[in-house]
């Protein structure tokens, strides 16, 4: 049996912080609002001239690394993104150009914040039936380009980041299993409503932004990632005492400690980094591991949990052996 095993971890934030207080005077709200509601007290945002592909290519670089892995052994290359750079080529063709890989696939997948889990799910069975031996899978996104930071429901939750990780071929699990769910009768929930095809207007005048239901999105992300939980430990036929750790989509505090109470998991074993990045959509979780391998919470053999949850709606899980 082959599986796939995370072998290496990086992230990148882009350098300028954007505090609640900061969003204070930018729209009518105040840092203990947001704090109350969600956890958050800053967030990055990424320069005028820095886009998707920098912020991933910078967390590539230092999850090659880690992973002792050069870039000619990758075999596959896949970056989940909701704000790629160009409408074509895809994100992930510019950042295999840049990592000096030539020849084997490399294409984005759009679930947004559920993205990375529906790019590790692909990598992971790609690795699995044998059609690549190193796969370097990224969540990037400059979420900050389609929020309008005049609407105090939405500016306050997002910012910009990266996440990589490089996956091998093993013969011991790695990766255990993955499950993805998507449902678009909620399409409307959570979306920015214009695109090329349709709506172009607005991306030209510079109004294609984020819209959502904050309320209802808040209900079905807490039920979507509880459920996820009990699904995948029940497929490995594992319980919650099984898991090191639990790291849910990175959307807001309220939502984490959420899911964890819902599911039964232990609030010490669930993962919170978000306070100080936002929701970086497609860069949260793969953020949130590479955060706690590097500051140690996260150990090797440890038993991972990891779960997205966005538009659409797009929801997916990985149980894994660091
Ligand atoms: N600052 C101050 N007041 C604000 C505000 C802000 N940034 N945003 C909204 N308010 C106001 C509202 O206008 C409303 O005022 P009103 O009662 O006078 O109309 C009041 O606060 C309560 O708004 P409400 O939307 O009910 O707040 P909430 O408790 O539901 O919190 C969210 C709002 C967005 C924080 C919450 O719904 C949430 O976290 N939703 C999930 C969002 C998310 O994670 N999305 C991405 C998932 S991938």
């Amino acid at each position: 049996m082959i599986y796939s095993k995370l072998c290496g971890t990086g992230s990148y934030l882009p350098e300028k912080v954007l505090t609640n207080h900061e969003l204070a005077t930018m729209v009518d709200t105040n840092h203990e609002w947001i704090m109350s509601r969600t956890g958050i007290s800053e967030r990055h945002i990424a320069a005028n001239d820095e886009y998707t592909c920098d912020l991933a290519e910078k967390a590539a670089r230092i999850a090659l690394d880690a992973a002792g892995v050069n870039a000619n052994e990758i075999d596959l290359v896949i970056v989940a993104t909701t704000t790629a750079d160009q409408v074509f080529p895809s994100t992930a063709c510019l950042l295999q150009e840049r990592l000096g890989i030539s020849g084997p696939p490399a294409f984005d997948v759009q679930a947004v914040c559920a993205g990375f889990m529906f790019a590790l799910d692909v990598a992971d069975k790609f690795i699995r039936t044998g059609s690549a031996k190193c796969a370097l899978v990224v969540g990037a996104e400059t979420f900050s380009r389609i929020i309008d930071w005049t609407d105090r429901r939405t500016c306050i939750l997002f910012g910009d980041g990266g996440g990589a990780v490089v996956l091998k071929a093993d013969n011991e699990p790695g990766v255990y299993s993955t499950h993805l769910h998507s449902d678009g009768r909620h399409k409307d929930l959570l979306c920015v409503p214009s695109g090329v095809s349709r709506n172009y207007q607005s991306v030209l005048d510079g109004n294609a932004f984020t819209t959502m239901e904050g309320g209802e999105v808040f209900k079905w992300a807490v039920k979507g990632m509880a459920d996820l939980v009990e699904e995948t430990l029940e497929a490995n036929q594992m319980t919650k005492d099984d898991l090191d750790w639990l790291i849910p989509h990175q959307a807001n505090v309220r939502i984490i400690n959420a899911v964890g109470k819902r599911a039964g998991v232990d609030p010490d074993k669930v993962i919170t980094t978000v306070g100080h990045h936002g929701n970086t959509s497609a860069a949260s979780v793969p953020l949130a591991l590479d955060e706690s391998i590097r500051n140690g919470k996260i150990k090797t053999g440890q038993l991972v949990l990891m779960e997205g949850f966005g538009g659409g709606f797009t929801w997916g899980s990985a149980l894994l052996r660091v």
